[in-house]
């Protein structure tokens, strides 16, 4: 595994393994990898000849009062677990290298960052599509891989590919959740002992609502309500709870294959999580 720091010696890298025909994976993270990362690694390297992880926390998707001074790092786990993985390049930029001085364009998808975490977020996901445009034009690899648990992000990426004319593929992987039903994220690192305890509540409550649709209930609003009761009675602070369909416009009653969407916070940490109405 080459561990690299500069776009320079990334690109090098990449033409050599372009020059042996090598079909190239690209799996973006901000690190403190978890068994969700893993999958994608997993994915990549089935599809693939050269997987490329980067790791960056873009300081751009994180807005003002957010968490980025408290976003877990684990330089040296995380090297390992890519060892481990069969990673091929880990790419792990400075910020200077990624934003240099006097830094301008923006990558906005409009209609895409409207919604859900786009109206509690704001700027994220313009911070998201222009850190993923620019390790695109990077890597430029052949397929890259988003874990649908930030399903609105995997969304914005293929509309951005889809409107910029990116030569990317972009696939989809499922959510990988801790044995309580918990969707792994490198913030449950930051949850208190009891905030984690509560943490699995929240897929709970959200499986709750899906029987209701199977019981025979499917207006959204009922069944929406129903369940941030639930949470609000252990302490979630409900960011959003919400039931659209899987291009994201909302409904109000239920079919098959729309998905409930929520964000809550807990010791102030925050959780997203969603679930497929089957
Ligand atoms: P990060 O939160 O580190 O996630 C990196 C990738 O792992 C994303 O595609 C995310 O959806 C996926 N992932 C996270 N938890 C997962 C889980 N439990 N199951 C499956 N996949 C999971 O998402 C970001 O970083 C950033 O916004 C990034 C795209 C790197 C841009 O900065």
């Amino acid at each position: 595994m080459k561990i690299i720091n500069t776009i320079d010696s990334l690109r090098y890298e990449l033409k050599l393994k372009r020059e042996q025909k090598s079909l190239v994976s690209l799996v973006p993270t901000m690190g403190f990898l978890h068994d969700g990362h893993i999958s994608l690694m997993k994915k990549a390297k089935e599809e693939t000849d050269t997987l490329v992880v980067s790791i960056f926390v873009n300081p751009i998707q994180f807005g003002p009062n957010e968490d980025l001074d408290r976003y877990p790092r684990d330089l040296e786990g995380d090297v390992k677990k890519c060892l481990e993985n069969g990673v091929d390049i880990l790419f792990i930029p400075n910020i200077s290298e990624i934003y240099p001085k006097n830094f301008q364009t923006v990558i906005s998808v409009k209609e895409v960052s409207k919604g859900l975490c786009g109206d509690s977020r704001v700027g994220h996901f313009d911070g998201v599509a222009t850190v993923v445009c620019k390790l695109f034009m990077m890597v430029l690899p052949d397929i890259a891989f988003f874990g649908k648990k930030d399903y609105q992000q995997l969304l914005l990426i293929e509309k951005m590919v889809e409107d910029l004319n990116i030569p990317i593929k972009v696939k989809g992987c499922e959510i990988v959740r801790e044995l309580d039903g918990l969707a792994m994220s490198s913030r449950n690192r930051n949850l208190t002992p009891k905030g984690r305890e509560i943490a699995p509540n929240l897929q709970k409550f959200m499986k709750m609502g899906v029987q209701l649709y199977s019981n025979g209930e499917n207006r959204a609003s009922i069944i929406i309500s129903t369940i941030k009761k639930e949470l609000e009675n252990l302490d979630f602070k409900i960011d959003y709870l919400e039931i659209r369909d899987k291009n994201l416009k909302i409904v109000e009653n239920l079919s098959q294959g729309d998905i409930m969407f929520a964000a809550v916070f807990l010791d102030n940490v925050r959780l997203i999580d969603n679930l497929e109405i089957f």
